[in-house]
């Protein structure tokens, strides 16, 4: 299979989403019930094109070497620096072919097997956690399952389940708050405090992530906190319309808390290229969500491989024409924004 066909098994299984050959968010918009991003659904649109505004420094005068894409996160070492991000409510948003539990149960493994990991999504419907920390178990662990913002009996509940399936790393889409069908309704979900969030950190078994992070000064309350990452993310456009794109406020956040704590990026990230332009911003890895979908409806545990492979491909080529042999060698002056 050729991720073309993939492309083209996808279409027309994928309710609203149309499965584009490029992943921009033009042809979604605004829907939701949808892969599509909130209010004027411009943010997606952004994100992407914010990207495609970071250019490469090709430089090939220095050592011909092959060079190694392999990443170690949370005490794990992963092919590449890349893990496919939480998509929840696969039915509400895709169609019926798939639900969570057969999402998950061919994304999960899929992604282990081509050496990266997952993050699962999470819903108001309490069977859409307890199907991905299952999937996540089954994997022997190797998923990272993302909860929402919920009160703290709700979440105590998801912890349990988190602690069973013996990830390596939870996730909270603390940005969740802004999800029209998460409003108002009962368990609830929304903002937490510092003081909350440090309760929560404290109860998780593994290293925490907050995932939903826009700015320097968010970012430092994620690390008092104690949150071992954070995800500069904005739901892909979903959660806030008028958002700046993930890469335009990637460097300062990590000039405020890099080093410190690992700093990961999605929204928008489509190809191996975007990664490089992702890691020579500073980030330590990406989340890829949407194309995940794509190539698990286009064609199961087969694209999930497909995909993966073809992204690192393109990081591996990107690396060896910028002159580096590792992905710490990757360094902010291997790109520009024009
Ligand atoms: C249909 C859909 C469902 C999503 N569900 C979740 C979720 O349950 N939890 C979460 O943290 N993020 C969720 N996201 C956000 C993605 O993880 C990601 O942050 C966003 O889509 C940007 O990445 P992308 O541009 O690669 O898709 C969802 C996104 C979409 C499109």
């Amino acid at each position: 299979m050729t991720y073309r066909e993939l492309l083209q098994a996808a279409q027309g299984k994928m309710g609203p989403c149309h499965a584009c050959p490029v992943c921009n968010g033009r042809a979604c918009g605004n829907t939701i019930p949808g892969p599509g991003a909130k209010g004027s659904g411009d943010v997606a649109i952004r994100n992407y094109d914010a990207w495609q505004r970071v250019r490469l420094h090709m430089d090939t005068l220095h050592e011909n070497v092959p060079v190694a894409t392999s990443c170690t996160l949370f005490g794990k070492t992963f092919r590449y620096p890349i893990f496919a991000g939480p998509v929840g409510a696969t039915a509400l948003h895709y169609g019926p072919l798939y639900d969570d539990m057969a999402y998950n149960n061919i994304l999960v493994p899929a992604c282990a097997a081509a050496g990266i990991a997952a993050f699962t999504g999470d819903g108001t419907n309490p069977q859409v956690m307890v199907a991905a920390t299952a999937a996540v178990q089954a994997a022997g662990g190797m998923g990272v399952p993302t909860v929402k913002p919920w009160d703290p009996a709700t979440l105590a509940q998801k912890m349990a389940l988190v602690a069973q399936s013996g990830c390596f790393a939870l996730a909270m889409d603390i940005d969740a708050a802004g999800l029209p069908f998460l409003q108002n309704l009962t368990p609830p979900a929304g903002s937490k405090t510092v003081a909350e969030l440090r309760e929560i950190v404290a109860a998780s078994p593994v290293p925490f992530v907050v995932k939903g992070i826009m700015t320097p000064a968010a970012a430092l309350k994620a690390e008092q906190a104690g949150a071992a990452a954070i995800v500069v993310s904005n739901h892909g456009g979903r959660v806030l319309d008028g958002c700046p794109a993930t890469a335009e406020v990637l460097p300062a956040i990590v000039q405020a808390v890099g080093g410190r704590m690992k700093v990961l990026v999605d929204g928008g990230i489509r190809t191996g290229t975007d990664v490089f332009r992702a890691l020579a911003l500073g980030a330590d890895a990406v989340l890829v969500a949407r194309p995940y979908v794509t190539a698990v409806y286009g064609g199961g545990a087969e694209g999930v491989a497909l995909y993966t492979h073809k992204l690192g491909a393109e990081l591996a080529d990107a690396m060896a024409m910028c002159g580096a042999a590792t992905l710490a060698d990757i360094t902010p002056a291997m790109v520009g924004v024009y």
